[in-house]
């Protein structure tokens, strides 16, 4: 039979504004009974878009990062069911599955993130040969998905805002398929020094920096990490070409946190919380991290340690509560790292535990409430990464903290340029001064550290996330045509 009605295509408005990340607001879980199960994430871009509203035309451009995504992707061609997004128009690209695993873990997070954090063991590696190549090819075909499915869904003039170093070729492939587009590509963490970032072969060094260069803008979350990449395009091209440089530090969401933080879930978890810490008025020193290199876990965990061994007076009277989360866990030397943190830990409770006392409380399965109720009983917050583009939860914990928290802080983190002052500093690397700043936080007069502690949180929410999106957007629009 011969249908007279056309087939029904669903009406597709061109976006105005087009948000694009390896990472979406949503990811799928096949179940045993074949039905999908959708799950919201949340962070910075999740809030910065919902300040735009959902009737603006806005598509976030995202990968299928499993088997539940991509079987999402299947069923709906890519453009997700809105039921499942919040309401967010969200296009998830299939990219065949060695294409992305060599894109996202070989180039993404074995390769550039460890170029931007400093993490490589330098007398080994890396060793650029042929499997860095091949590797290289799909992290091009991935950018080029983008690229294509962002010119697909644009309206004439949008603004695109790319993110991360995933897509750092996406801006320069965007701007020839569609040069009437307003590009901007951000960056979440760290830019390296100029001499680490020759560790680089010389092509694909100029390949990366001519891609972001692709932008109308290229923005950072400090000063510092926009000047180190001002310096790479200085000395490998010459400059930075027509594309501004931009800032905009994130903040942390204080209204979503401090109700959150205060939900019957959160109330639960902090009680049982409480018994794990055990004695009445023991301290508690919070991390919560992703089991993430560039975190320090261990050498934080060293530190403890360090701290009950110079002040046997803090042993009985402290615990370490440190929340590591399960994080890129296909990469072997995450696992390592996540079985080392796993094993400090317990050697100093079989070192200093004793019958009423566990020093170290681990926890590495990930749990948002029971995050929130560690930052509400924390009287110390460490946060002392080798390097990290911001890092949220310096800024965070001081924000939910009951009492007030006191902050030992790394200098190489984001966050140090607007918490330095009222933060105890720390060189990452050292582990006896991070022992003395826990000293030093432990025995902060109340009141001192109350002050300092309005004042972190005051200066953690000065950029909330809906303020960082919406200023990238206007700083876009603004640009002459
Ligand atoms: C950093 C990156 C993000 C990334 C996140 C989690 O914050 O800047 O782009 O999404 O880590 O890492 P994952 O590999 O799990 O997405």
């Amino acid at each position: 039979m011969v249908s007279e009605q056309p087939a029904q295509v669903p009406v597709r408005t061109p976006a105005q504004v087009l948000v694009a990340s390896n990472r979406g607001p949503v990811s799928y879980t096949l179940r045993d009974d074949g039905a999908l199960e959708a799950k919201r994430g949340g962070g910075g871009l999740v809030s910065g878009l919902s300040a735009i509203g959902s009737d603006a035309d806005a598509v976030w451009v995202c990968a299928a990062l499993g088997a539940g995504d991509r079987e999402a992707v299947r069923r709906t061609g890519g453009r997700l069911d809105q039921a499942d997004t919040g309401d967010q128009r969200v296009r998830m690209l299939g990219i065949a599955p060695d294409v992305y695993t060599d894109a996202y873990n070989g180039v993404a997070n074995s390769t550039l993130w460890f170029v931007h954090h400093l993490l490589y063991q330098t007398p080994l590696e890396p060793a650029f040969g042929p499997e860095f190549r091949a590797q290289w090819a799909s992290y091009e075909t991935y950018n080029r998905a983008f690229a294509e499915a962002l010119a697909d869904e644009a309206a004439d003039g949008a603004a695109v805002l790319i993110q991360d170093y995933h897509l750092a070729l996406v801006p320069g492939m965007l701007r020839a398929l569609r040069p009437d587009l307003r590009i901007g590509h951000f960056s979440h963490t760290p830019w390296a020094p100029v001499d680490y970032f020759r560790l680089l072969p010389d092509d694909i060094a100029r390949q990366l920096l001519r891609g972001i260069l692709g932008a109308d803008r290229a923005a950072f979350l400090t000063r510092r990490w926009a000047d180190a990449f001002t310096a790479c395009c200085t000395e490998l091209l010459g400059g930075t070409g027509n594309t501004r440089i931009g800032v905009h530090g994130l903040g942390a969401d204080a209204d979503f946190l401090r109700e959150r933080a205060h939900r019957p879930d959160v109330d639960e978890r902090l009680v049982s919380l409480r018994e794990q810490i055990g004695g009445t008025d023991r301290k508690v020193i919070v991390r919560v991290d992703r089991t993430e290199l560039s975190k320090n876990i261990v050498r934080g965990m060293r530190a403890y340690r360090q701290l009950l061994a110079d002040h046997p007076e803090w042993r009985e009277q402290v615990v370490h509560v440190a929340f590591a989360y399960p994080s890129r866990q296909d990469l072997a030397v995450y696992r390592d790292y996540t079985a080392e943190v796993q094993r400090v830990a317990d050697e100093i409770n079989a070192e200093f535990g004793t019958d009423g006392w566990l020093p170290v409380v681990l926890h590495v399965k990930d749990d948002f409430a029971r995050s929130l109720a560690a930052y509400r009983l924390a009287d110390v917050a460490l946060v002392n990464p080798i390097r990290d583009g911001m890092n949220l939860v310096a800024k965070e914990i001081p924000l939910v903290a009951e009492n007030g928290c006191a902050l030992v802080l790394s200098r190489e983190a984001g966050a140090y340029e607007e918490l330095g002052e009222d933060a105890l500093v720390v060189n990452p690397y050292d582990i006896s001064a991070t022992a003395a700043a826990l000293h030093q936080a432990l025995s902060m007069p109340p009141g001192e550290r109350a002050e300092r502690s309005k004042r972190l949180a005051a200066a953690a929410t000065a950029l909330p996330p809906q303020r960082w999106f919406l200023d990238q957007l206007e700083a876009l629009r603004a640009l002459p045509a």
